[in-house]
């Protein structure tokens, strides 16, 4: 037998009885009736399939008693959850006064800040008489404290059908780290940091870094480089409190130095991660570099749970800041409200072409801009920069009030100007990326465009523009990206489904679609974007997407992470009412 033919024997032969023994170590999808269909479906409590309780416990030994069922929060504020008494008065006044606060919302095991997500079956009340249930809060968590323990849920997951859900802070807008009936791996406990003078690692860079745990929080880690002799710095978000290594930069990662040295998923050297096979991985310029592309940027929760992960440092330097207002204490004419606001947002190209970072609030008649941010620049510089939109705003008889500072340090003023946000939003988020070109061509188009859209939480910001290019899965759009806007619709605490459907669709089609008809080279953020984004595959990604889509496959082929609009989740649905995890019928 030649060569060839032995290899295609053993192919034919020997591939079905491989494939086969797979799955028989490792539980099938599990068969479920809805909607006068049999879907293959994660395994759920209510399921024969579901493990044993000495099966948990057996896995609660291997992560030294870090596995618990979980009880919402706000249990404590009502006569029982699942037949167990909870009420406990004075806890109940703690979590009641914290649900608002995105610190103390971060530090829990399961906790939502956009509590859309948790269903809302179980918020601090009053009325202890009222119901509490789990919604759709995982059903266990891992409080992981060790990459083992990592490991052994992720095996945990894969072997029993199990949907995993991978919780780092809580942060996201989408609700990708909570999911009904799951077993989440809380990853908040890594908070290991360590300076390296001069990266020697592959990939040829040996300028400073920092080997960051998955659980350290954005203001965390800049202060902690603030630290260090001499003061260093990098890319992080305008969020003080959202992570630093989990969704944020396998999402992208965009922030206050991104038009100075580009997006956070830019900066990185090295990932330590654990794979959908339960292997601990170090993936970089020399190892599974497949995997490191793809986890730079191409989506959160998909790849593999992220350990740590090593980035680029830099120096910290001088900046200055400018807060702007133009509302009502300036004026309640709307015509020269959004004149104003025009001469802002038209100039985007400009803020970043001086390597600017803009964020700003915009609601019916208030812009509030806190700040601008002139990395090394000091007052006089920024003030010579903002000079094109003063003189806008005069010549448009457009009163505003200005404040300009200026800072030893980009940290100084990061912790002067950038504040926590409240959690506990009851919202969906939208949102869109609008490039140089879309600025340049149809600056009034998008400017009458958020008109409609009721207001729009902004970030002006080019990681193109100043950085040096770097090969990973961030949407190549981003390259030309000049502002970004988030988008939203508050609910009711007691929306129907119905009401959301309905909410939903406004948000695609009324509010996100003429932001997206005005911009026809602008895309979306994955991290800041609709979950029904039409085409969101090329949105998200653009030409990056079928390369992501077939490393999916390669990298997690039977489906264990699940992040609602990730590559490759157009195999699976959430089916009945947002609970059951199946795979799409066509
Ligand atoms: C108030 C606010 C401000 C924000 N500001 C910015 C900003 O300035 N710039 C920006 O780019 N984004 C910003 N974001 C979006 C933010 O980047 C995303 O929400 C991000 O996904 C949060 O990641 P997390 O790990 O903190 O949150 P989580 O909600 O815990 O996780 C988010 C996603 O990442 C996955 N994930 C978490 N940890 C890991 C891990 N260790 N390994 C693998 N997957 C993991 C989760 O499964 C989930 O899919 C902001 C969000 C909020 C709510
Ligand atoms: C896991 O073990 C710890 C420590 O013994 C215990 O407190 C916890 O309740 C156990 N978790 C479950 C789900 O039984
Ligand atoms: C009630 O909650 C408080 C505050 O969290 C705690 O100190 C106390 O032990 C709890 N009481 C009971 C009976 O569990
Ligand atoms: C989620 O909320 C809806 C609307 O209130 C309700 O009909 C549904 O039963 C809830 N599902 C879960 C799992 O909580
Ligand atoms: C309006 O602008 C003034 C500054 O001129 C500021 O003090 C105030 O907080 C702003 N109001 C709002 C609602 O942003
Ligand atoms: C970026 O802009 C340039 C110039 O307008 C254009 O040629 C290029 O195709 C754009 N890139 C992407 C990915 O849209
Ligand atoms: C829901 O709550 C709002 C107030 O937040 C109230 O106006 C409305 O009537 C409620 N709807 C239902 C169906 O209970």
């Amino acid at each position: 037998m030649t060569l060839r033919r032995l290899f295609w024997f053993s192919l034919i032969f020997l591939a079905p009885w491989i494939i086969r023994s797979q799955a028989i170590e490792e539980s099938d999808l599990n068969p479920f009736r809805w909607n006068n269909a049999v879907y293959s479906c994660k395994c759920y409590e209510e399921d024969r399939c579901w493990p044993s309780i000495e099966t948990w416990n057996k896995l609660n030994t291997t992560v030294h008693g870090q596995l618990h069922r979980v009880i919402p929060d706000a249990a404590v504020c009502y006569n029982s959850f699942e037949g167990n008494p909870t009420f406990n008065a004075t806890a109940c006044a703690e979590v009641t006064q914290n649900f608002g606060g995105q610190q103390w919302q971060s530090d829990r095991a399961v906790a939502a800040h956009w509590i859309l997500w948790t269903n809302n079956t179980c918020l601090p009340t009053t009325n202890p008489d009222g119901r509490c249930s789990l919604g759709y809060y995982p059903r266990y968590v891992i409080l992981a404290k060790t990459r083992q323990h990592i490991q052994a849920g992720v095996d945990f997951a894969r072997k029993n059908n199990i949907r995993l859900v991978i919780r780092n802070t809580g942060h996201d807008f989408l609700g990708r780290s909570t999911g009904y009936g799951s077993l989440a791996i809380n990853t908040h406990s890594f908070k290991d940091v360590k300076f390296i003078r001069k990266h020697t690692g592959p990939g040829g860079y040996t300028g400073g870094a920092v080997t960051v745990g998955a659980g350290i929080q954005g203001r965390e880690l800049l202060r902690l480089a603030n630290q260090e002799k001499p003061k260093l710095t990098l890319v992080t978000g305008e969020c003080p409190t959202v992570g630093f290594a989990g969704g944020f930069i396998q999402g992208g990662g965009h922030g206050p130095l991104a038009s100075f040295h580009g997006m956070a998923a830019d900066q990185v050297l090295s990932f330590d991660v654990v794979t959908a096979d339960g292997k601990f991985r170090t993936v970089n310029a020399a190892q599974d570099r497949d995997l490191f592309w793809a986890l730079k940027g191409g989506g959160p929760g998909t790849f593999a749970v992220v350990v740590s992960v090593t980035v680029k440092t830099f120096t910290d330097i001088p900046a200055a800041g400018i807060v702007l207002n133009i509302n009502q204490t300036h004026t309640t004419d709307e015509t020269l409200f959004w004149k104003g606001f025009a001469a802002f947002h038209n100039l985007a190209n400009h803020w970043v072409e001086n390597g600017m970072f803009v964020y700003y609030e915009l609601f019916p008649g208030s812009l509030h801009v806190q700040p601008f941010v002139g990395p090394n620049m000091d007052k006089e510089k920024i003030t010579e920069v903002l000079q094109p939109l003063l003189d806008q705003l005069a010549k448009d008889s457009v009163p505003y009030s200005i404040d300009v500072k200026e800072y030893a340090t980009f940290f100084d003023l990061y912790i002067d100007l950038f504040q926590d946000e409240g959690a506990g939003a009851n919202a969906l988020v939208g949102g869109r990326l609008f490039t140089k070109q879309d600025i340049a061509e149809h600056g009034d188009e998008i400017v009458e465009a958020y008109k409609t859209s009721g207001g729009a939480v902004g970030h002006i910001v080019g990681p193109g523009t100043g950085a040096p290019e770097v090969d990973n899965a961030i949407n190549p759009v981003w390259r030309n990206a000049s502002s970004f806007s988030i988008t939203n619709i508050w609910l009711d605490m007691n929306a129907t489904l119905a009401d959301k459907a309905t909410a939903q669709k406004r948000l695609t089609e009324e509010i996100d679609g003429p932001l997206r008809a005005a911009s026809p080279h602008g895309a979306a953020y994955v991290n800041e974007g609709d979950l029904e984004e039409p085409n969101w595959q090329v949105a998200y990604w653009g030409s990056n997407y079928p390369r992501l889509k077939a490393l999916k496959a390669k990298w997690d082929p039977r489906g264990v992470f699940y992040a609602r609009t990730t590559p490759g989740t157009e195999a699976w649905e959430v089916i009945d009412y947002g609970r059951r995890l199946c795979k799409k019928k066509e």
